[in-house]
């Protein structure tokens, strides 16, 4: 890590509480490969705190930061301007701080088209998705998925009142692909023979819970590309299964880095190096 001097710039993870994230060593590496006079720092912060951070940051030698849970949305109130996609989102995970200056930015979606698309080599043009789970990370997903001109976008949840209000509101926002389903094995079943990208959005399969799966996985077949954004295991119960039945599939580490590397692009204005990003949260991920 650089030794900081008077010069360093900050930037800082906003969040509470910040226990297992990547992201300080993730960034510090990059900034350490690069050679860059820069220092990510973890802060934790509470809700009633944030608006003092945020304006003691805004004054200091921060050119960005990142903002998780449970400031995603509590944030925007206090930017000076608000990028479309996040807006569209209505949840900020990246801040860009120039002179004094506020700009919000959302990259999990971003983050994850861009994994889908180094993955397995998919634009969502044209293209029709089923998600399950309907969580914040599920609304910035399907919200850039129609955003990016996806064919369909069909949202499978538990609490099927939630899916049909983001369903809506996709429809009369950004564009007609949006439908919910109820989270049922028929409907699952249905709802993938007319799909080509699955993608779990749940938590399910996370670890300490690793066999649990979304659905059956009969429903599964070779000419799906199978996605899960759990990366905690890195193989999820899921994933065997689609690969077992022959389909293609994308870890969900890809969107974790590509979502950090989309961050950093925005606070140095530089290109991240995805390789040594990866390889630092493999390195961790062993260790843990
Ligand atoms: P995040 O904001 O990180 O995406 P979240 O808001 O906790 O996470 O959302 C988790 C999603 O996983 C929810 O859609 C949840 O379903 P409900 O909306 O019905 O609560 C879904 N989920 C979690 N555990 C689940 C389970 N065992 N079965 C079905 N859905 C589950």
């Amino acid at each position: 890590m650089i030794s900081p001097g008077t010069e360093t710039r900050l930037v800082g993870l906003l969040g509470s509480p910040l226990g297992h994230s990547l992201s300080p060593r993730m960034h510090n590496r990059v900034f350490e490969k690069l050679q860059m006079d820069c220092l990510y720092l973890p802060i934790e912060v509470s809700r009633e705190d944030l608006p003092t951070v945020f304006a003691a940051i805004k004054k200091m030698n921060f050119i960005g930061c990142n903002v998780t849970i449970p400031h995603k949305l509590e944030i925007i109130d206090l930017l000076d301007e608000l990028d479309p996609l996040a807006q569209r989102i209505g949840a900020v995970n990246t801040v860009q701080l120039t002179n004094g200056r506020a700009v919000g930015y959302n990259t999990d979606g971003p983050g994850f088209l861009r994994s889908l698309a180094e993955e397995a080599g998919i634009t969502p043009q044209g293209r029709r998705f089923l998600l399950f789970g309907c969580g914040g990370a599920t609304r910035a997903i399907a919200i850039t998925l129609a955003t990016e001109g996806a064919a369909a976008v069909t949202i499978c949840n538990r609490t099927v009142g939630k899916a049909e209000r983001l369903a809506e509101e996709i429809n009369s926002r950004i564009s007609r692909c949006a439908q919910a389903i109820a989270f049922s094995d028929k409907e699952q079943q249905s709802a993938a023979e007319e799909a080509e990208i699955i993608i779990n959005t749940t938590s399910i399969g996370m670890s300490p819970d690793r066999e649990a799966i979304p659905c059956p996985p009969a429903i599964i077949s070779a000419h799906h590309v199978v996605a899960d954004i759990v990366y905690n295991p890195p193989q999820t119960t899921l994933l065997s299964a689609a690969e077992e039945r022959g389909a293609k599939v994308v870890p969900g580490l890809g969107m974790l880095v590509w979502q950090g590397a989309a961050a950093f692009e925005i606070f140095t204005g530089r290109k991240a190096d995805v390789a040594i990003m990866k390889e630092e949260v493999n390195r961790l991920r062993t260790a843990q």
